[in-house]
């Protein structure tokens, strides 16, 4: 995987995200011995690009790259001259003659893929308006983690077919577990996007469903996951979207609907009271959300020690 961009899940075959994934519990056994520190990455550099905001996915690349031996260089794009309109394509160039990796949240997919293709360093998306493959990844070993297995699990996905959405779709779809999304009429996730995932579902005997109806998608899940009704750039859509969305808020009589061990999962951050819940989010008994944030640092450990 040296030298690879990681833009989306599905550049990567199922035998290359079960490595991502090995290498990442690799990592968080040695933490749990106390062994954070590495030298895998000493003297690399990582550009770490953000057009939005980010806590998890900023702080675990930059501990992850540094417990690594390396060093990350945060750039919000407001201070570049990428601001004042310097494209892409130039900023990728340049980078490359300083730095060993690009990690880059932004708002527009296309804009990664520019940025990767003029970039001679790989570049690695941190959360796109289609996908959030650094996620999913997470995703994927913390239902391992949880359910000593990954294949016949049944996860339900509840609320906006956004990018958290696609690209867990995709990671399922590759990986052989069944995925039933829910979303309001006019919310589903991107033709395309279903497109491919049928086709990596019918290699790997997954099964997916797309839904209007939150009850049907929960029915017998051993994962409900939820996001964000109003993604980071949506904002002028927050009232129509909040209307939209009544009815697809994951509570206790929604969760009634799923296994009795089932977990609950949302990538963070979470708005108790919009598409979750207090008394659903902060349940112990099934709540694993901090197990899954946590888990962010060592995916993303093994995505730069496998790439860079
Ligand atoms: N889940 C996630 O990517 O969180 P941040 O927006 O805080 O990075
Ligand atoms: N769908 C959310 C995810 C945040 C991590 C967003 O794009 O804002």
């Amino acid at each position: 995987m040296r030298g690879r961009d990681f833009l989306s899940l599905a550049d990567f075959s199922k035998e290359e995200i079960q490595k991502v994934l090995s290498v990442a519990f690799h990592f968080k056994r040695r933490h749990l011995v106390g062994n954070k520190y590495d030298t895998i990455l000493f003297g690399k550099t990582l550009a770490m690009i953000f057009e939005k905001p980010s806590t998890r996915t900023r702080v675990s690349f930059e501990v992850a790259m540094k417990q690594l031996g390396g060093f990350v260089l945060y750039l919000n794009w407001q201070t570049l001259q990428l601001s004042r309109g310097e494209t892409i394509q130039d900023t990728g160039r340049v980078l490359s003659k300083y730095i060993d990796g690009i990690m880059a949240r932004v708002y527009r997919h296309s804009s990664l893929i520019e940025l990767a293709e003029a970039a001679s360093v790989p570049v690695i998306n941190g959360l796109s308006n289609l996908f959030h493959p650094c996620q999913a990844a997470g995703d994927l070993m913390t239902i391992y983690e949880k359910k000593n297995r990954i294949t016949r699990l049944k996860i339900a996905f509840i609320g906006d077919g956004n990018n958290v959405c696609n690209s867990l779709m995709i990671g399922a779809s590759k990986m052989g577990l069944n995925i039933s999304v829910a979303t309001p009429p006019g919310y589903e996730p991107r033709s395309e996007v279903v497109e491919m995932v049928d086709k990596f579902a019918v290699k790997s005997g997954s099964k997916v469903t797309l839904t209007d109806s939150p009850q049907e998608a929960v029915r017998n899940a051993d994962v409900v996951y939820t996001d964000v009704w109003v993604s980071m750039g949506q904002e002028e859509e927050e009232e129509k979207r909040l209307r939209d969305f009544r009815g697809f808020q994951v509570n206790k009589e929604l969760v009634k609907y799923a296994k009795k061990d089932f977990i609950f999962m949302h990538c963070l951050p979470a708005h108790r009271g919009l598409e979750v819940s207090p008394d659903v989010i902060d349940d112990p008994l099934h709540s694993i959300i901090w197990d899954q944030a946590e888990n962010r640092l060592y995916i993303q450990k093994a995505i730069l020690a496998l790439i860079i």
